[in-house]
């Protein structure tokens, strides 16, 4: 009945997870279209809490298929890991399938990404996750990478990674790093193949005979806008499109099947890792919301960079992914405080502009803010518009109007039922 798609629309950590959680529900198919394991999607609902990072956050749902799809890049003993915790607390994980030409993570890759990092001027750190994410899409675009299909294949894998493992092991070496030989990672496939072979197939029919089918699909974003490789503060990005136009070219679907794209807002703004943070603050109003709003990476647990909301980025953000409707998330964060900010322009050398620069640019520019009052009571039991305190009312309607699409969704909690829907 559906085609939609669930995109971060800041700087990651938005919630999508607990939006996707909401809306597969009522779903039969939800697809990760870009990045891999470095995403830390919290969902909690009656199985749990559960820091989801390969899976999609459908999976707790049984009617629906859940698909990693092409665009992603796998890595097959965090999957098993994740697929343990999650089926410990009683989730059946049959519908879960990757797509045949989905790249893998291998090893190597995860030793490369620690030792890029580590090699970086100080203060050029991007802060990765260290999954591996940049050298596996680094090989994946020099068109040596080793994909999900080929370990249903060894004698066509073996190739592969003759070709491929000579050009690693020299890279390793330059970092002083111990080589890995083409057996080693025959076995580790090997193994892959056996856990997980069932569950690689070409997700085009599936997807297709979904879409035609009229049934409810959604795609899953990771990240957000603002750490795209294309549109985000490059270099300190990730590698992949987290953005809307990613749905297309990740999960295999034209533009044209996409009803809805909903971007998933933050009423403040966080972000973890390295580059220009233009709202970033460093006072208690800082402090206070990364306590209040629990602030810490879900992958890797490192204190998230925090700020007021920024409607630079956000109208920048919906301008990019086209949004036709937004979740604004964590309100309830906000509930603490006497007086709220909301980024409007940034000053650039005494320029005031009103739309995100080139990221040189971003690392010298000062936030303009204008200020809200606050409400001061708590939005945590409020499940109607209707109810929510004049002053936050106002202070949704602000951040709709700065980012330029309708809210349908505001979430006051962490847990599934903690959500408004506007109709
Ligand atoms: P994602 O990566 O976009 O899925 O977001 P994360 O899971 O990394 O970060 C969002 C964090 O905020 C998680 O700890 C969620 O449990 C929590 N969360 C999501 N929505 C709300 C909300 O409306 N209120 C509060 N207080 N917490 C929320
Ligand atoms: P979700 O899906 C927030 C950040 C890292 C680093 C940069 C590149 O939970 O929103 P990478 O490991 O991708 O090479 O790191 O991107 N980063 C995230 N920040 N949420 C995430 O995922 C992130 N995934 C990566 O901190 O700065
Ligand atoms: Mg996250």
């Amino acid at each position: 009945m559906s085609v939609d798609a669930i995109v971060g629309a800041q700087w990651g950590d938005e919630g999508k997870g607990r939006v996707v959680d909401y809306l597969a529900q009522d779903c039969d198919m939800v697809i990760r279209y870009q990045g891999g394991d470095n995403a830390g999607h919290t969902v909690i609902n009656e199985y749990g809490k559960f820091a989801l990072h390969i899976l999609p956050s459908g999976i707790f749902n049984p009617r629906t298929i859940c698909l990693v799809g092409a665009g992603t890049v796998v890595n097959f003993d965090t999957m098993e890991e994740e697929l343990r915790s999650v089926e410990a607390a009683g989730v059946a994980t049959d519908n879960l399938f990757v797509d045949k030409r989905a790249h893998l993570i291998m090893p190597f890759h995860c030793m490369l990404d620690g030792a890029e990092e580590a090699s970086k001027k100080k203060g050029w750190e991007v802060g990765t996750t260290k999954r591996g994410i940049g050298p596996v899409y680094a090989d994946k675009a020099s068109r040596v990478g080793i994909r999900a299909v080929d370990i249903l294949d060894p004698e066509r894998l073996r190739t592969r990674l003759e070709m491929l493992m000579p050009r690693k092991n020299r890279e390793l070496a330059y970092f002083g790093i111990e080589e890995i030989t083409v057996d080693q990672m025959m076995e580790l496939c090997a193994s892959w193949k056996e856990k997980f072979g069932s569950r690689i197939i070409d997700s085009v029919p599936v997807l297709r005979d979904a879409v035609i089918g009229g049934k409810n699909v959604l795609f899953e974003g990771q990240l957000g806008i603002m750490r795209d490789l294309d549109w985000g503060i490059y270099p300190y990005t990730t590698s992949s499109n987290p953005t809307a136009g990613g749905v297309c070219s990740g999960a295999g679907i034209s533009p044209r099947r996409i009803d809805s794209i909903y971007g998933v807002v933050k009423a403040y703004s966080t972000s973890v890792g390295g580059g220009p943070f233009t709202v970033e603050l460093f006072d208690d109003d800082g402090e206070r919301l990364r306590s209040i709003g629990g602030e810490f990476g879900a992958t890797t647990g490192r204190p998230r960079r925090c700020g007021w909301f920024d409607g630079v980025a956000a109208a920048y953000s919906c301008w990019i992914n086209g949004f036709t409707h937004i979740a604004v998330t964590k309100l309830d964060v906000l509930d603490h405080f006497d007086t709220l900010k909301i980024c409007t322009g940034y000053d650039v050398n005494g320029e005031i502009i009103d739309y995100v620069p080139e990221t040189a640019l971003q690392e010298i520019a000062t936030p303009i803010y204008e200020e809200w009052e606050g409400w001061k009571s708590d939005t945590t039991a409020i499940r109607s518009w209707d109810d929510l305190p004049e002053q936050a009312k106002r202070y949704l309607r602000r951040i709709e109007e700065l980012t330029g699409a309708p809210i349908k969704f505001v979430s006051v909690g962490p847990e599934r039922d903690q959500i408004i829907v506007i109709d």
